[in-house]
């Protein structure tokens, strides 16, 4: 066994030294050891006020002469339902902390305006507002995430969003509600009491805070049935002190408890084009994606400490790339392209996410439009969906799937800042129709790779499949070449028996069905 690891270790080296060549891989697909069902939330989206996520990108309104729908981008709207969108968080972000949940409804003409003093002094008209963010998760069969004010918000006020939203009866919020056209509470489930509240969300101490949110929290109530899941404020990256003391202090006072982390060169200074970087850049921006997987798990190892019973969740609200926005852009507003880069990023790290749902029940990667490594581009009438929306829409068939253990032998290469990343990544599910998906990255830019993979506990007759490429790893989508890259068809697998042959192409990400 040992000799035969070498041999396929050695054959991947040699492969990498000479170019071209084909690398032999395998695999073993544990069907007869399902895991757990991987909850659809973690494929879930962020969008804050922030450059034009909102007004632009979501939002145009209804009087705009870009299509659109009660004031929603029509052509934003579609591609969003097809994504099939879990959960969406709002209003940020920082911007959250400073956000006043009523200068947002009423008529718009009484709206106050506001600096949006974290992302570049814009003006912030308060048009979209809380009845609007609402139904536009009606419209996308999404469920809400509210980030509710700390920072520089009252406990009263908080207290009273939750009841504007969720009380039916004839309380003092409901009644405003209706005064603004809309009889029915909504339902909203996830409640996040401050965000980055050790930074942009109030400078705290961890300590400081765990009784901040302790207090928050006890006025937030559950209205007529509507059940909130409350999340604290959590740690940034490799801050695990900020997670001992929130379990140590506030425990199973909360339902879930928020992580971020940005896969960033670092906060100081130049984070590197978005799409003009070399081999060297690309291999070292998957070393910084998959260092998510050790930090999961110490943040997991520490809740599991003080909740062995896994009663609070860790919810990584922010994910994502961060790379220095599009030349001539607002710096402030964090617009960025998006390449096939980005897209490996993307399905490394739902590979990652996969094997640690009995924690890990929510992901929002940041930001669903024109911010950080959105799913879409909007520039006028025009749009573009990025090489990561096509990820987020292959991977969708994972969503509420059953985890099946995927056991991939593969080749290894060091990457710069001294990490390791292997050149082969995937992961599967079986869904509730029964169907196989199997996700497979072939993060080789030179290379093809030749996966065997075995079968265990079932036999199907039939594959088919999706693969994302494209001829440089540069490449992205333009609103000139909105088509650049995209996933089209994938005939490079066959099935005899138990065992599945798959050629991918170098640079490449493939999900196959079998059935
Ligand atoms: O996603 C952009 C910003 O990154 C968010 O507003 C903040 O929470 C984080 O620092």
């Amino acid at each position: 066994m040992k000799k035969k690891l070498l041999s396929i270790i050695l054959l991947g080296t040699l492969s990498i030294a000479n170019c071209q060549l084909s690398m032999a891989q395998s695999a073993i697909l544990h069907a007869d050891q399902p895991g757990a069902v991987i909850p659809k939330e973690i494929y879930g989206q962020f969008a804050e006020h922030l450059g034009s996520c909102i007004y632009g990108g979501l939002w145009v309104g209804e009087n705009s002469d870009i299509p659109n729908t009660n004031g929603y981008r029509t052509d934003v709207l579609n591609a969003l339902k097809a994504l099939k969108v879990p959960v969406l968080r709002w209003p940020g972000g920082c911007f959250a902390d400073e956000y006043h949940w009523m200068d947002g409804i009423g008529p718009k003409e009484n709206r106050p305006k506001m600096v949006n003093n974290n992302w570049g002094g814009t003006i912030e008209d308060n048009s979209f507002g809380t009845n609007e963010f609402l139904n536009l998760c009606e419209l996308l069969g999404t469920e809400p995430y509210i980030s509710g004010n700390v920072g520089s918000g009252t406990v009263e006020e908080m207290a009273k969003w939750v009841e504007y939203m969720t009380s039916e009866g004839d309380s003092p919020m409901a009644r405003l509600r209706r005064q603004n056209g809309r009889d029915h509470a909504w339902r909203v489930k996830y409640l996040g009491v401050g965000n980055e509240s050790w930074g942009c969300g109030g400078t705290m101490r961890p300590e400081y805070y765990a009784d901040v949110y302790r207090r928050y929290s006890t006025y937030c109530r559950n209205y007529d049935g509507n059940r909130l899941f409350k999340i604290a404020s959590g740690a940034s990256d490799y801050d695990y002190e900020w997670t001992k003391v929130l379990m140590e202090n506030v425990g199973r006072r909360m339902d879930g408890i928020s992580l971020h982390y940005y896969t960033v060169l670092g906060w100081n200074g130049s984070k590197g084009s978005a799409t003009q970087f070399t081999d060297d850049d690309f291999y070292w921006t998957l070393g910084k994606c998959r260092e998510i997987e050790d930090v999961i798990k110490r943040h997991i190892a520490i809740m599991d400490y003080y909740d062995p019973g896994k009663n609070v969740a860790l919810m990584l609200d922010e994910w994502g790339t961060w790379w220095d926005v599009e030349p001539g852009t607002n710096p402030g507003h964090l617009f960025q392209q998006n390449s096939l880069r980005d897209a490996f990023v993307a399905s490394l790290t739902f590979d990652i996410f996969h094997k640690y749902t009995d924690r890990l029940k929510m992901a929002n990667i940041a930001q669903v439009v024109n911010v950080l490594q959105s799913m879409i581009l909007t520039s006028g009438k025009q749009m573009t969906l990025t090489p990561t929306y096509h990820v987020f829409r292959m991977y969708n068939v994972h969503q509420d799937a059953t985890y099946l253990p995927l056991d991939i032998q593969t080749a290894t290469k060091d990457v710069r800042d001294h990490r390791t990343i292997p050149m082969l990544s995937g992961t599967a599910s079986r869904d509730q129709q029964g169907k196989v998906h199997i996700s497979l990255s072939n993060v080789d830019l030179q290379n093809a790779q030749e996966v065997t993979i075995s079968l265990q506990g079932m036999n199907f007759k039939q594959v088919t499949g999706e693969i994302l490429t494209s001829a440089r790893i540069t490449d992205h989508n333009t609103f000139d070449k909105p088509d650049q890259v995209k996933p089209t068809v994938f005939n490079g697998a066959t099935i005899s028996g138990n065992t599945l042959k798959v050629k991918l192409p170098a640079k490449s990400i493939v999900t196959l069905e079998l059935k």
